[in-house]
């Protein structure tokens, strides 16, 4: 039974802060919620998990027990709007597993943490990624792309002058593997998908700086439980966002 999908974003100190990702980005009925730390690392909501979800990173240094301890808060948060909780333990290679019938996705980059979740019988995936708005390092957009992804993002960034669209697609790409992995059961590489942005003029009464639009991806690799996954992208407040959601 759903209570009431939560749609908010917390600072460090239980501040109010303004979500980064929009509104009209969460798929129907599912709820978000982000976690804006503050610039020292802080322990807190790792040392409020549950002992087997503290047992996953035991061993790993401060800051990575923060940002698994601030997710794992997104994400418990988010499960009580839905009317669910329990621990959130770790599946193969990594990907959280969601208690009752409820599917969701943890993302994390520097100063914001978020997670996303929805009714599993609703969706059969979602995937969520957020990266610092900026250009790929070297090297790296031509690993992740194909000759003919990188020619559609020349197309795309005819209409999103200075948006760092690689970043763009490798996140989008992060999304899809976050969604389809826990359906498929294995690993993803990024030639098994081919991905294409649209650029899409967005309502940007909220944000001076925002551009975003729209993604296809498919999924080369077969067998595979989807032929296509499509989601959105954003570049807002200095982050790239990509939300996707694999219905029932
Ligand atoms: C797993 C991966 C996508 C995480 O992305 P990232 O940008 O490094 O890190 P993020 O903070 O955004 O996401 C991390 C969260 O992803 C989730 N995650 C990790 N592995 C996962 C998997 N196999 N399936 C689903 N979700 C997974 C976890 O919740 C993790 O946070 P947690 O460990 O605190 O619970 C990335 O490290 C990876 O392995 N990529 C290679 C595969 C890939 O992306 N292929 C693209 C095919 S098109």
């Amino acid at each position: 039974m759903i209570i009431s999908a939560p749609y908010v974003a917390v600072g460090s100190g239980d501040t109010d802060r303004t979500p980064v990702v929009p509104r009209d980005m969460i798929p129907a009925e599912a709820g978000l919620v982000e976690y804006h730390p503050g610039r020292e690392i802080d322990l807190t909501h790792y040392e409020e998990l549950d002992d087997a979800e503290r047992r996953i990173v035991a061993s790993a240094v401060d800051s990575r027990k923060s940002e698994f301890g601030d997710g794992r808060w997104c994400a418990h948060r988010a499960l009580r709007g839905l009317g669910e909780d329990g621990p959130i333990l770790r599946g193969d290679k990594g990907m959280p597993l969601f208690p009752g019938t409820v599917t969701g996705t943890i993302s994390h980059t520097r100063g914001l943490r978020v997670a996303l979740v929805g009714d599993a019988g609703r969706w059969r995936g979602l995937g969520m990624d957020v990266e610092v708005a900026q250009r790929l390092p070297d090297g790296v957009l031509s690993a992740v792309s194909s000759p003919s992804e990188r020619r559609s993002l020349q197309r795309a960034a005819q209409r999103a002058p200075g948006c760092s669209l690689g970043t763009v697609l490798f996140s989008a790409k992060e999304s899809v593997y976050k969604a389809w992995f826990p359906l498929a059961g294995r690993f993803l590489d990024f030639d098994e998908v081919e991905l294409h942005l649209d650029v899409r003029a967005r309502d940007t009464a909220a944000s001076t700086d925002e551009v975003g639009g729209g993604w296809h991806a498919r999924i080369l690799s077969q067998p595979s439980p989807v032929p296509t996954v499509d989601g959105h992208w954003v570049v807002r407040d200095g982050y790239v966002v990509t939300v996707c959601a694999i219905p029932r």
